[in-house]
């Protein structure tokens, strides 16, 4: 074909919705995961200083969007920490209620500063809120947050919601009457994990799943690593966040990142990232993943040896 007639050629494919797939400007296919998304990793302690400074002029009617997403540094990303995940910090503060609402997402937190009197009310019941404790609000559970406190409440978030949106599942209401739903029961509630009950006594090397079944996309594991103990994690399809609970470890990507985070510190460490977690001190760690979701789909695969 003459050069005009592949030009009009190709505009009217174009005019038609088509693309030719002998002309892609990217493969569609590759051998094994080429992620985008970046190990990253973000600091509780600029995060705290952030929503201090927040707290000043967002209003507490916003209370429940007063959060920090942490947004993994690539190109066109404005939300996602990692593909099918988001972490952000957020406060509450002495006072105030985050409105009831309930969403398809799943979410969860990881309680980092909070006195006894913060809770969140999961479907009418209580959970209360104490440092190191994991809170769940599975999908389209009614969930709103209290502080009766006299301090800022800190908490992690972690919810599916880029996976949500990619799936374009996506609903989200707020609670009907507005406000806070009402307090029906209270006492010990399956949506609230004490990490530190969790893991029991000692200071031995452990890993303990939390929560299973209970979100289909999101599976959490408690870490225990004492002091000079390391773990090495392979290079698989999972997509990892890990948050410190207590102490310090030392995070160590293939490609080079190496970095010591501390309580309330999180790094993202995307699939096909062969890692190792170094404890300094001794140490216990929440990984967060979308383990589950890529077993679901049949896509969990790990590197050949
Ligand atoms: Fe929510």
């Amino acid at each position: 074909m003459k050069h005009d007639a592949l030009a009009s050629y190709y505009s009217e494919l174009g005019r038609l919705q088509f693309s030719p797939g002998w002309a892609r400007p990217e493969p569609s296919m590759w051998p094994v995961p080429k992620p985008k998304f970046k190990p990253a990793v973000w600091r509780f302690a600029a995060a705290r200083a952030a929503l201090d400074q927040a707290g000043e002029f967002v209003p507490v009617e916003q209370a429940e969007r007063r959060n920090l997403i942490m947004v993994n540094p690539i190109e066109g990303n404005l939300y996602a920490t990692t593909r099918n995940l988001v972490a952000a910090y957020q406060c509450v503060k002495a006072g105030e209620t985050a409105r009831t609402h309930r969403h398809t997402p799943a979410a969860l937190r990881l309680v980092l500063e909070a006195k006894p009197g913060t809770f969140t009310v999961v479907n009418g019941a209580r959970v209360d809120m104490l440092p190191g404790d994991v809170v769940l609000t599975p999908s389209w559970s009614w969930h709103g947050h209290v502080n009766e406190t006299d301090q800022t409440s800190f908490w992690i978030d972690f919810l599916d919601i880029p996976f949500v949106q990619l799936s374009e599942a996506m609903f989200f209401e707020q609670y009907p009457a507005g406000g806070l739903e009402p307090i029906k029961e209270s006492g010990p509630s399956p949506f609230r994990i004490p990490s530190a009950q969790a893991l029991g006594e000692g200071r031995d090397a452990k890993l303990v799943e939390i929560a299973r079944g209970i979100m289909p996309t999101i599976a959490l594991h408690l870490m225990r690593q004492p002091a000079g103990s390391r773990l090495d994690v392979a290079k698989t399809t999972t997509n990892n966040i890990y948050a410190v609970i207590s102490g310090r470890a030392r995070f160590a990507a293939e490609g080079g990142l190496a970095e010591t985070l501390g309580p309330g510190d999180v790094i993202a460490l995307p699939c096909w990232h062969a890692h190792a977690i170094e404890a300094g001190e001794d140490a216990t760690i929440l990984r967060v993943s979308d383990e589950p979701l890529l077993a679901k789909l049949g896509l969990a695969r790990a590197a050949a040896h």
